[in-house]
């Protein structure tokens, strides 16, 4: 039988079920933000969120790429409403969840909110588990735009099928919402969320440490994290990320050398770049930092490709991300204890050798020459060298 008459015959005779999808077209770049969580933890109300929003805007934010505005943990009342649904607590949110929405809409932000699968959040406030189709409904309601589904609580039950749960009660509530997953890479999402979410967690939760520990078991250091994301450069691309965490940039705990890096780091590896701080109290080197077009363009660049470590010895760290229109991106990390002088040969460097390339150094906002002659440096103590290699034809 001719294929497309089958199709057809089938189509016309049997009404085919609604197809188990995530929302198509979101998140072809990283997302970029603001999440309460890092500097405020559970600590959070609509005067604060009102608050952060005018500072993203009034600092460049906004203009920079920072959209969505994330509520974390803590926003919900203790319990769900007498017909089971989910609320915001009232105290802290009088105004409720539309309300807020449509203020930040009004500002022309996007509005992002945290659940989590399980049957508590990771606070202990109410969870997703078992009321996906009625939580997204209204989600889609308040014109909630991202959403942050955590993994606490969530004993005996499987990655999969409750991510497929809350991604299909998203799609059938049919409001276009960036689905973000954040199982901290147990079940390793990457091998097969790229249908189910817009990006995943690949790691535990993200402390304001270069490289030491911790205070808090579940937390790491940001040195940690770039590491255990080696190795997973060819999951991530437009529509499926991951996520190494969000950014610690500006928080007490890092040098302003430390959060560059992280920054520039987190470029690297086409990252979601959702801001962690105090954005009212941000200095003008973190502000110069966070919105720094060049080094957003890295992140941000239309093929979506996530860099990869190409080398690392004696604490000099090379790492490489292809961008669109043949260019390059080279961050060369010192993660040494002293300054680092770097000479780099160009011709060690594989996916550079032997190409025709004009260099800029993005942070110094200098020329710096082409691979004929080598990079010279000196690179802080945990700082880095950006650069960005663009193709010359002649
Ligand atoms: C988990 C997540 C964090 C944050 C907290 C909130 O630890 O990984 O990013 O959302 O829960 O309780």
């Amino acid at each position: 039988m001719n294929r497309l008459f089958f199709a057809v015959l089938v189509g016309c005779s049997v009404s085919a079920p609604a197809l188990a999808q995530k929302f198509d077209g979101l998140a072809q770049t990283p997302p970029m933000g603001w999440n309460s969580w890092n500097t405020f933890n559970v600590h959070i109300d609509e005067k604060l969120i009102k608050e952060m929003a005018t500072a993203i805007e009034a600092s460049g934010m906004h203009a920079a790429g920072y959209e969505y505005i994330v509520l974390d943990d803590a926003w919900l009342s203790k319990e769900r409403d007498a017909d089971g649904n989910l609320q915001g607590d009232p105290k802290r949110f009088p105004s409720g969840m539309k309300a807020l929405g449509d203020y930040l809409h009004e500002k022309g932000f996007k509005f992002g909110i945290y659940n989590c699968a399980g049957t508590k959040t990771c606070a202990g406030y109410p969870g997703g588990y078992q009321h996906e189709e009625a939580d997204a409904k209204m989600y889609a309601s308040w014109g909630v735009d991202y959403l942050k589904y955590d993994w606490c609580n969530t004993e005996h039950m499987d990655a999969k099928e409750r991510y497929k749960a809350m991604r299909d009660a998203l799609h059938a509530a049919g409001r276009p919402i960036v689905f973000s997953m954040c199982e901290w890479g147990t079940s390793k999402p990457w091998t097969w969320a790229a249908d189910v979410g817009h990006l995943w967690r690949t790691t535990g939760d993200i402390a304001p440490i270069w490289d030491g520990t911790p205070q808090k078991q579940w937390e790491n250091p940001v040195m940690k994290l770039l590491h255990q994301n080696i190795g997973l450069e060819t999951y991530a691309g437009p529509g499926h990320w991951n996520d190494p965490d969000m950014l610690e940039v500006g928080n007490k705990g890092l040098t302003e050398t430390e959060s560059r890096s992280h920054f520039s780091l987190w470029c690297m590896l086409a990252a979601p770049l959702m801001a962690g701080n105090d954005v009212r109290k941000m200095t003008p080197e973190i502000r110069a930092i966070m919105t720094d077009q060049d080094v957003i363009a890295i992140d941000q660049d239309p093929l979506g490709k996530q860099g990869s470590c190409v080398s690392a010895e004696k604490g000099r760290e090379i790492w490489v991300k292809e961008l669109s229109d043949g260019a390059q991106a080279v961050c060369i990390l010192n993660t040494t204890e002293e300054p680092m002088a770097v000479k780099l040969d160009w011709k060690t460097v594989e996916p550079i050798a032997g190409k025709k390339y004009a260099i800029r150094d993005l942070w110094t906002k200098k020329d710096a020459g082409t691979p004929d002659a080598d990079f010279e440096a000196t690179i802080d103590s945990h700082g880095v060298a950006l650069l960005r290699l663009s193709p010359v034809t002649n």
